[in-house]
């Protein structure tokens, strides 16, 4: 091999898992909801698509997952190719509708399907189901119809139809949103566990609190469907001045250390241990 095969192997290795450049997107009623954004996700990384309501942060997510075609730019996958079709299996997207993945007459069944499409050996979907399940704490809802189950459930349930296919790049837009305080640390622990099983994992949400659980870097939207700033999570969430800018509001706890700390937590946990030591 020479040199330079090596090196192309290393920038395939490391390419980015979704690089996104000037995405524009219009509904056909003409309303502009992504209007010249570039978005890089490297491998590995955690992201946030942070913005008010009507930012364009689910029709964002629905470019980089190819569920829509952009009117300009381009999605490309993993450094190699342009058609989200090729990668399908790699990538899981969650849409903010739960209905688009719950459609067979149980949970269970809705669970499997993405695995049964995967030519997996005999009893592997099967098993996966069993295994989100009961990580999630869906095992009692797997007989059920999934329209008889709550908004928060059926989250849960989508959100794990969306797992079951073991994708190396989550997509998840508005991922908690309806789901109760215990759930929502299951499904949190859940993300913090795969991402450090190295999956990728972008979220949309208008909430600056869910951030820093979620997210390493902010890729924050404006309301215009444009991309105000890209930062770390730090960087973004301390930045009293940008979010307002935005329609949003720093998280509480930032808001509490304003003035106290240069470099105030961002969680309740962050600031207990703050407070534990005694230094502000
Ligand atoms: N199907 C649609 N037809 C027309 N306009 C739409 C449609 N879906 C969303 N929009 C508009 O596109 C903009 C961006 O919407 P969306 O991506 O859902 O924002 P967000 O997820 O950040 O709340 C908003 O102005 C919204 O009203
Ligand atoms: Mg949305």
């Amino acid at each position: 091999m020479s040199d330079g095969d090596a090196a192309d192997a290393v920038n395939t290795a490391d390419a980015p898992a979704i690089e996104a450049n000037g995405l524009r997107y219009a509904y056909p009623d003409g309303t502009p909801a992504v209007d010249g954004v570039d978005v890089t996700v490297e491998s590995g990384e955690r992201v946030a698509l942070l913005g008010p309501n009507g930012a364009g942060k689910s029709t964002l997510l629905q470019l980089l997952g190819g569920l829509i075609d952009p009117d300009e730019g381009t999605v490309r996958y993993f450094g190699e190719t342009e058609d989200a079709d090729t990668v399908r299996g790699r990538l899981s997207v969650l849409t903010q509708n739960p209905a688009d993945y719950l459609f067979n007459p149980t949970v269970r069944e809705d669970l499997a399907y993405g695995p049964t499409q995967q030519n997996l050996r005999d009893g592997e979907a099967e098993a996966r189901v069993d295994r989100v399940a009961e990580r999630l704490d869906l095992d009692e809802l797997l007989s059920k119809p999934p329209f008889r189950l709550s908004g928060g459930q059926q989250r849960r349930a989508a959100l794990a139809s969306a797992l079951t296919v073991e994708p190396d790049v989550l997509l998840l837009d508005e991922p908690v949103s309806d789901v109760d305080a215990a759930n929502r640390e299951t499904v949190l622990d859940l993300f913090d566990e795969l991402a450090a099983d190295g999956t990728t994992v972008v979220v949309s949400t208008p909430d600056t609190e869910l951030v820093p659980q979620v997210a390493d870097r902010v890729v924050l939207l404006d309301g215009s469907g444009r991309v105000a700033a890209t930062g770390s999570t730090r960087a973004v969430l301390t930045d009293t001045t940008l979010l307002t800018d935005c329609d949003l509001r720093p998280p509480q706890v930032v808001r509490l250390f304003d003035g106290l700390a240069d470099d105030p937590p961002l969680t309740v946990d962050a600031a207990r241990d703050r407070l534990d030591g005694d230094d502000i």
